[in-house]
């Protein structure tokens, strides 16, 4: 029942009544089958972290970089799996919070929302700074330089005076454009771009491991197992976005089935992936030559020679990174949306376009503030906000998993997780012991946020949710 007087932070949402709305089919259009979630998946997750921060992980790791993608990997698996049991038990839009509302209460549900919104958002934005620095490798192949200062945010190269970082910006806006026209054509669009970018992960196998040299390997762990931890930290990034599928649940036709298809098949191909790229990244370079280099994957094939290969890996990435763009900005807007239908937000942020039948509003609203910020912050920063972000919401969702099975176990669950508690607990604890690798001042900004979001729930949110005595 809906506790309508109730003006506990725990107070939550109805469950019946929201799954009772998925089967009747109001709301956003059901086109989206399993496959269609997967190539979602991986649209999210192949992107920057495997494009550009390998190289970072490879100053920070050496060889044990591959290491630091199993256990990164690792920890987003028994997450994945946490998730997925969420997932797949309301099918409602922006589906983790959602989840979390109607079964720990508002507050909860609020903290993980806001920390999704950060995951989302600033992922958009380092994406596309990700995307402007291949974009620019490419086109200097081509000879096409532009003027220096509209190629990064100001102060991202040191000695060098940078304003904003204008591919990065026009990315960001482009996908907006086509993500305000409907998820239809976005889907089928996003299909073709990751078909793109699996051909070039597996070309850059199929090419570059006949250039691996076994010396390069060793020392195996220059830095000991803090660097390899560090990387860790780091290259959690690569994974991100396996869970922006759960963001597409109310558009999805079997959601029950579909869903932990979608997560965890596209966790699983991504990590086999990534494994054997940064093994034959690390075999082909010497890793001290990945210092002040933005396109460590074509570098490696342009060190072993293979400039052609190394110009199609440039341009696969490209493309693979707008897809990773596109998820994300696709998730950080059905969030809002779903925040704002339960009042916790302005309402304008859920209103649905009547021709395209998407929220236009928010979709624009995120494209303009993501893409300035694009414009603006360095990746090395955003990419550590990310993942502050992420794994926080991560830890709160494993430790939610192991309470609802206390207080809930009634709760019809399409896909449980299997062996908990030892599975949630594990998840929780890797994702905090990773966190502790993070720097100091991404703590003190991911403080500084959560403590804007309290404010903001306080002063506004709570007062205006839809389950707010009155409302
Ligand atoms: N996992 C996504 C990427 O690597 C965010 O770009």
């Amino acid at each position: 029942t809906i506790q309508r007087d109730n003006v506990s932070i725990f107070r939550t949402k109805d469950i019946d009544a929201m799954i009772g709305a998925h089967a009747s089919g109001e709301g956003l259009k059901k086109v989206l089958g399993a496959m269609d979630l997967v190539l979602l998946g991986i649209g999210a997750i192949i992107g920057t972290g495997i494009f550009v921060l390998t190289g970072t992980g490879a100053l920070t790791a050496g060889p044990s970089l591959v290491l630091s993608f199993l256990l990164a990997g690792l920890a987003c698996g028994f997450a994945a799996l946490c998730y997925a049991e969420f997932a797949s038990t309301i099918p409602v839009s922006g589906s983790i919070y959602t989840y979390a509302y109607s079964t720990l209460g508002e507050l909860v549900a609020w903290i993980i929302g806001w920390d999704l919104i950060l995951e989302y958002g600033l992922a958009t934005s380092a994406v596309s700074v990700g995307w402007s620095g291949y974009c620019q490798s490419l086109l200097a192949g081509f000879g096409i330089n532009l003027p220096q200062i509209l190629t990064a945010a100001p102060g991202a190269i040191p000695g060098v005076t940078t304003f904003i970082n204008l591919p990065a910006a026009l990315i960001m806006l482009a996908v907006t454009f086509i993500l305000s026209r409907g998820m239809r054509e976005s889907a089928k669009l996003n299909n073709v771009m990751v078909a793109i970018k699996l051909s070039v992960v597996i070309l850059f196998i199929a090419v570059g491991i006949w250039h691996v040299k076994p010396e390069n390997w060793q020392p195996f762990m220059p830095f000991g197992a803090s660097g390899m931890m560090n990387a860790a930290a780091i290259v959690f990034f690569a994974f991100i976005g396996f869970d922006a599928v759960t963001s597409a649940a109310e558009e999805v036709k079997n959601p029950k089935r579909d869903l932990p298809i979608g997560i965890i098949g596209s966790l699983a191909a991504c990590t086999t992936l990534y494994v054997i790229v940064s093994l034959i990244m690390t075999g082909i370079v010497p890793f001290q030559k990945f210092a002040g280099v933005d396109h460590p994957v074509s570098l490696a094939l342009q060190y072993a020679g293979q400039n052609w290969v190394a110009g199609f890996i440039d341009l696969g990435a490209i493309i693979g990174m707008t897809t990773v763009i596109l998820v994300m900005a696709y998730g950080q807007s059905r969030i809002l949306f779903a925040m704002s239908r339960d009042g916790l937000l302005p309402k304008k942020l859920s209103s649905i376009h009547p021709r395209y039948a998407t929220p236009y509003f928010t979709t624009w609203t995120v494209g303009v503030v993501f893409s300035t910020i694009a414009a603006l912050v360095p990746l090395n920063v955003l990419a550590e906000l990310i993942n502050i972000g992420t794994l926080a919401a991560f830890t709160l969702i494993s430790i939610a998993v192991l309470i609802l099975r206390k207080t809930r176990p009634d709760l019809p669950r399409g896909f449980r997780c299997p062996g908990a508690p030892v599975v949630p607990a594990l998840s929780a604890a890797m994702c905090l012991f990773l966190m502790m690798f993070l720097q100091a001042f991404t703590w003190y900004a991911f403080l500084i946020w959560m403590v804007a979001g309290l404010l903001v729930y306080f002063c506004y949110a709570r007062r205006n949710s839809n389950l707010h005595p009155g409302n």
